[in-house]
């Protein structure tokens, strides 16, 4: 939840007209913690109001933070942007498609229960609606399609299937109640993967350090030129690379990021998200890194990542 301050900053207008609006909209709903000196802490739906109450919205997009190689950060950065822009208002759907489901057990609630819980894999073998797979999360504004480990087997179902209309077509069916779809991946070049990506208006390719990092920045680009080529697709997929784990005391950060500016210049993102064990512990923990007492640099980083993934705009020019 933000305070007054934090959500002032965030829609433009003084810390006074925040609560004005709050006072005037009591059926908002936002807490008012008296041991923090009657500071008022606003929820995410409260701020998902406050937005359309100024006529601001996210603009709609399907994201995609992940490449080919895994541990560089995919499915952390992924997380941890959707509880900060959720937390600022944004209606979250986030698809989990790695059946390895660490992000599903992140954002489960207690009693969730995986057993019956429909994944892709029941929209691709059984026909079940995408809106049946939705459910909520223990955050407010996240809701989720989850995975399980099941979900290895959808490949051998998709191999005559066209990767440029399959997660395209189960978008579409559900997109309407969200502002930002992300899409959590397995680090595979699949067919399903492969549609996810070519469903996904920005993808972002994160690396660090490591060489086989920087290499599989190169080869998910060429996969997805290639793909993009092959299925004649014509939407627009923006594709941006952004450092990861990086880290001001070392020569290989500073190297990896010249080194990948030189091949991806025009691609790579000019911020980078500093390496930290606040990022660790948050997803370790399951915590929210802003409800945290986390790095400042960090928060900053991440701040700059969800501006870049989710710009707000005025709602007339929303599509
Ligand atoms: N900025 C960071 N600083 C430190 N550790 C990080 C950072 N980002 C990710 N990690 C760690 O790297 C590991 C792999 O991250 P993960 O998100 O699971 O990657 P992927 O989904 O791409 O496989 C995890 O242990 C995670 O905590
Ligand atoms: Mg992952």
């Amino acid at each position: 939840m933000l305070n007054c301050r934090q959500a002032s900053e965030f829609l433009n207008i003084s810390s006074v007209r925040v609560k004005q609006l709050l006072k005037e909209n009591a059926d908002l709903g936002f807490e008012k913690t008296e041991v923090n000196n009657g500071m008022i802490k606003i929820s995410s739906k409260a701020m998902t109001s406050l937005l359309s109450m100024r006529g601001l919205s996210f603009k709609h997009k399907r994201i995609v933070i992940k490449q080919q190689k895994g541990g560089v950060g995919g499915t952390s950065l992924s997380l941890i942007s959707s509880m900060r822009l959720a937390q600022k208002g944004a209606r979250i759907l986030y698809i989990d498609l790695d059946s390895e489901a660490n992000a599903t057990s992140f954002l489960a609630k207690a009693d969730f229960d995986i057993g019956n819980a429909n994944t892709m894999l029941e929209i691709f073998k059984n026909g079940t609606s995408a809106s049946e797979c939705v459910v909520d999360t223990r955050f407010e504004n996240i809701s989720m399609i989850p995975s399980k480990g099941m979900l290895r087997r959808v490949d051998r179902l998709l191999s005559d299937k066209n990767p440029k209309l399959l997660m395209d077509k189960m978008l579409a069916s559900v997109e309407n109640d969200f502002d930002i779809i992300f899409m959590d991946l397995p680090p595979t070049y699949t067919r399903l993967t492969e549609s996810a990506y070519l469903a996904a208006d920005l993808v972002i390719l994160p690396y660090d350090t490591s060489s086989f990092s920087i290499e599989g920045v190169m080869l998910t680009y060429e996969d997805l030129q290639a793909s993009i080529a092959e299925y004649e697709v014509k939407r627009e997929i923006e594709v941006k690379v952004l450092m990861n784990k990086y880290s001001t005391t070392t020569v290989a950060s500073k190297e990896a990021f010249s080194a990948m500016a030189k091949i991806m210049n025009d691609k790579i993102l000019p911020f980078t998200i500093k390496a930290s064990s606040d990022i660790v512990n948050c997803i370790n923990n399951g915590k929210n890194l802003f409800e945290s007492k986390a790095n400042a640099e960090v928060k900053a980083n991440i701040d700059e990542l969800c501006d870049y993934i989710a710009p707000l705009q005025t709602s007339s020019a929303r599509h």
